[in-house]
């Protein structure tokens, strides 16, 4: 019995060294250990030996028993190490695997635009304002000349919000930022040069048009000052933003709060310039780019200041227009900058 038992233990250990799985490890498990596997079969006469032998073979047997239950352990703990979706295998990293880059974001192009816009004019001394977005009426309309009910107000297809009057008037969304104009003049003694870039706010939506857009407002006041410096200002700024290919004309025009007044325009971006209107953006091989104008001396007086001694030019014009007309850009509908499409934005 005991070479019995000892060729058993031979066979649990070349057996075993062949298993390659659980499955096949239970099986071999069984197959010994089991309750009707061979050790317990092999010892199922021991009771049936003499005193002596059978505390000899008893000792032995559980000594095996305890040796085969070992490999079995050992093996067990092997497959799990190789098994897939072992720990082995879950912690495993390959250190010469490239890491992994969260992508990175940018600022949109409109928020560029207006970085640059904001760079270029405090080259020649602009400084950067911000006026509200929401305002009063007075800053809005009454202090730029145009009083209440006067009909030219209706070009600025204004929001009003609905809250109580105050001594300024109603409250609105900024249609223009020309309310930085009175604003600054109140609380800044010339020479003033600001500028001040926000959103605003018109009831309309087209190809070129949209709800909320921004829009940059160039003041300057001091002594002197003459459309000279105006059209100075306005052809540094063509030049340096868009190139020396892009042209740019005055043409005369009307607002209540600058006399005399103009309306910039600047080639288009998408056609070139050409005039014979084919162009799906401009129709005409101009666009507008915004206002402007000589101060009028009533917005002068509103700001606080004598008009007879201080004069002063502004500008007021979209920011994505703006950014449209730039050469090579060619969007030809205002609205895909707001569309949140990253196959658009990721292009900037
Ligand atoms: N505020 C005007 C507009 O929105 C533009 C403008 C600004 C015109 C300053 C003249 C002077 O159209």
């Amino acid at each position: 019995m005991k070479i019995e038992l000892e060729q058993l233990k031979k066979d649990f250990e070349n057996t075993l060294r062949d298993v390659k799985d659980h499955v096949a490890l239970e099986e071999v498990k069984n197959e010994f250990l089991g309750r009707k596997g061979k050790l317990k079969t092999l010892l199922k006469d021991v009771a049936t030996l003499a005193d002596e032998e059978r505390k000899a073979i008893g000792k032995l047997a559980n000594e095996i028993k305890d040796a085969l239950e070992t490999a079995y352990g050992q093996k067990e703990s092997e497959l799990d190490m190789r098994h897939p979706g072992s720990r082995l295998d879950q912690e495993w990293i390959d250190v010469t695997e490239p890491g992994k880059f969260p992508s990175e974001g940018h600022l949109h192009p409109v928020t560029q635009a207006i970085s640059e816009i904001t760079d270029i004019f405090a080259r020649v001394g602009f400084t950067s304002v911000r006026a509200p977005e929401i305002d009063w009426d007075y800053y809005v309309f009454e202090s730029l000349n145009m009083p209440k009910d006067h009909p030219a107000r209706d070009d600025w297809e204004t929001f009003f919000v609905d809250l109580p009057e105050g001594k300024k008037g109603k409250i609105v969304l900024t249609p223009h930022t020309s309310n930085s104009q009175v604003r600054v003049m109140e609380t800044t003694k010339p020479p003033i040069r600001i500028i001040n870039i926000n959103r605003t706010y018109r009831r309309q939506i087209d190809i070129s048009h949209i709800p909320m857009f921004h829009q940059f407002e160039g003041l300057m006041i001091d002594k002197n000052i003459s459309v000279v410096h105006l059209k100075g200002i306005l052809d540094y700024f063509a030049k340096t933003f868009f190139g020396p290919n892009r042209r740019t004309r005055l043409r005369p025009h009307h607002f209540r709060f600058t006399e005399p007044s103009f309306e910039v325009d600047i080639t288009c971006g998408v056609c070139g310039g050409n005039e014979n209107g084919n162009c799906r953006l401009c129709k005409g091989g101009w666009l507008e780019l915004g206002g402007a104008g000589m101060v009028h001396p009533n917005v002068i007086k509103a700001g606080g200041h004598d008009p007879e001694v201080y004069s002063g030019f502004a500008f007021g014009w979209g920011v994505e227009r703006t950014l449209m007309m730039r050469e090579g850009i060619k969007i030809d509908d205002i609205r895909v900058l707001y569309k949140n499409d990253l196959r658009f934005v990721k292009q900037f």
